[in-house]
């Protein structure tokens, strides 16, 4: 059958995981039908397909074979979304983990994360975050002199240091909502170019294993351009820094941010390939320059990993019809998707029965919580849906479960692992004693 480029279902398909198709009229994913998922776990469900996460990695380790000469490797950015199952899959994938703070260190611990493959980041970090880091990680991303000082007194207590990156603060960021900028000069983000030569200093003092530079200007953005000053800044400074304190990073981290499409208006999407390729010719070029030796080239993807292999199945409860809008009442929304009120994200959908049904008009899809805000999708082309049908909404596998909540008593989802043709209960859904569970009473 052909593509009909009017048809809703041909438009969005391509926003869904790899494997999804439409049989028997209902869509499917890793040949599951999502309606059957949903009645065995209910919803909100949410689900993971591995054959997109791989290709996502393929993409990736492909795109640095083919543009860069030196050495190169991925890490997995976790605060995207990371369970026990999902750091177990980075492993599978030879990936090192990036852990922000004490809790996300002891996930990739527990599920048997390697040492040397556990990177931990954070502005800010507590002492807590550092005694975790320094018992577990293999590199450490120290963001500021205090951080510093406070590592080189606690080290005694050691018998074996990570690796020590520095973050800088480049002075420019990439363009996205400005609440996921990090790279600008008034960012809290990192050290400014001075402080960082000074911390090199400090290291060097100290005898500290510092091995790295790394820099995230920011995520979710379309144009890398901006990279490239950055890595002009950060070129700069290694040679300054190789001059006068005779120290060059063995790596150096671009930190991550790709975006990728979340709504069929933003497609045709710029590949990974484009991106990737983009870095290494400007280090190419820039350590050629500057005759500086190719570091290793250390990529932190979180967003272009996990996003489009997660769908969000959600029931439609009930519809209402006011004087501009029909709404499709959902039950889920806010509390574990917080991105639309959070960036005003924008999202598609497909209803998960009859998925090739022309739209009838927009809608809007709202939440269960109280909130005005709790709208996950406005003005949507969307099919004659009926209470009780569900809708899945695609590229849901970064930053909506790992930023949930529990509002208005909330149970955080289940989640699912689709692969081989199995479903996998990676996470179960909380249950009303999970809400108590860290509750005392008065008396
Ligand atoms: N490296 C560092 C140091 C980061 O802070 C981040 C994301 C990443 C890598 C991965 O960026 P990604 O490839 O996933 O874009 N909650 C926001 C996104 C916050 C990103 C925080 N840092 C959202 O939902 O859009």
């Amino acid at each position: 059958m052909g593509v009909n480029p009017t048809s809703l279902l041909d438009k969005r398909l391509p926003l869904f995981p790899i494997s999804t198709r439409v049989v028997d009229d209902r869509l499917t994913i890793a040949g599951l039908s999502l309606d059957d998922l949903a009645d065995k776990f209910g919803t909100p469900l949410y689900l993971y397909e591995q054959a997109t996460l791989d290709a996502s990695v393929d993409s990736y380790t492909g795109s640095l074979e083919k543009a860069y000469p030196g050495t190169s490797g991925i890490t997995y950015a976790g605060k995207a979304y990371l369970s026990l199952a999902m750091a177990q899959w980075t492993q599978q994938r030879g990936l090192h983990l990036d852990c922000t703070g004490e809790g996300e260190i002891f996930l990739a611990y527990t599920s048997g994360v390697p040492r040397n493959h556990i990177l931990v980041h954070g502005v800010n970090k507590s002492l807590y975050d550092l005694q975790a880091a320094l018992s577990y990680a293999g590199t450490l991303v120290v963001d500021n002199l205090d951080e510093l000082r406070q590592i080189f007194q606690m080290r005694m207590d050691y018998s074996s240091m990570p690796d020590l990156w520095l973050r800088l603060r480049p002075g420019l960021s990439v363009q996205t909502h400005s609440y996921t900028q990090t790279g600008q000069e008034d960012s809290k983000f990192g050290f400014s170019p001075a402080e960082l030569l000074e911390a090199v200093h400090i290291c060097q003092l100290e005898s500290l294993p510092l091995t790295g530079l790394h820099f995230h200007q920011g995520s979710h953005f379309h144009d890398p351009t901006p990279i490239g000053p950055a890595l002009e800044t950060a070129l700069d400074l290694i040679e300054e820094a190789s001059i006068s304190l005779g120290w060059k990073p063995r790596v150096l981290s671009p930190g991550g941010g790709w975006s990728i499409p979340y709504h069929e208006d933003d497609l045709p999407h710029q590949p990974v390939e484009n991106y990737v390729g983009y870095i290494a010719e400007k280090l190419i070029a820039g350590c050629k320059q500057r005759g500086l030796p190719l570091p290793h080239l250390q990529l932190e993807p979180g967003r272009s990993i996990v996003a489009k292999a997660g769908v969000a199945i959600y029931r439609v409860n009930c519809i209402k019809t006011t004087t501009n809008r029909r709404w499709l009442l959902l039950d889920g929304g806010l509390a574990d998707n917080p991105r639309p009120a959070l960036y005003r994200a924008r999202y598609s959908a497909l209803p998960t029965r009859c998925p090739d049904r022309p739209a009838i008009g927009p809608a809007w899809f709202g939440g269960p919580y109280c909130e005005s805000g709790d709208i996950l999708i406005e003005d949507l082309p969307m099919a004659d849906i009926q209470p009780g049908e569900r809708v899945a909404i695609p590229v849901s596998g970064a930053y909506q479960l790992s930023m949930g909540s529990n509002y208005n008593g909330a149970r955080k989802p289940a989640v699912l692992w689709l692969s081989g043709g199995q479903a996998l209960l990676i996470q179960r859904r909380e249950n009303l004693d999970d809400l108590i569970r860290r509750d005392f009473r008065l008396s």
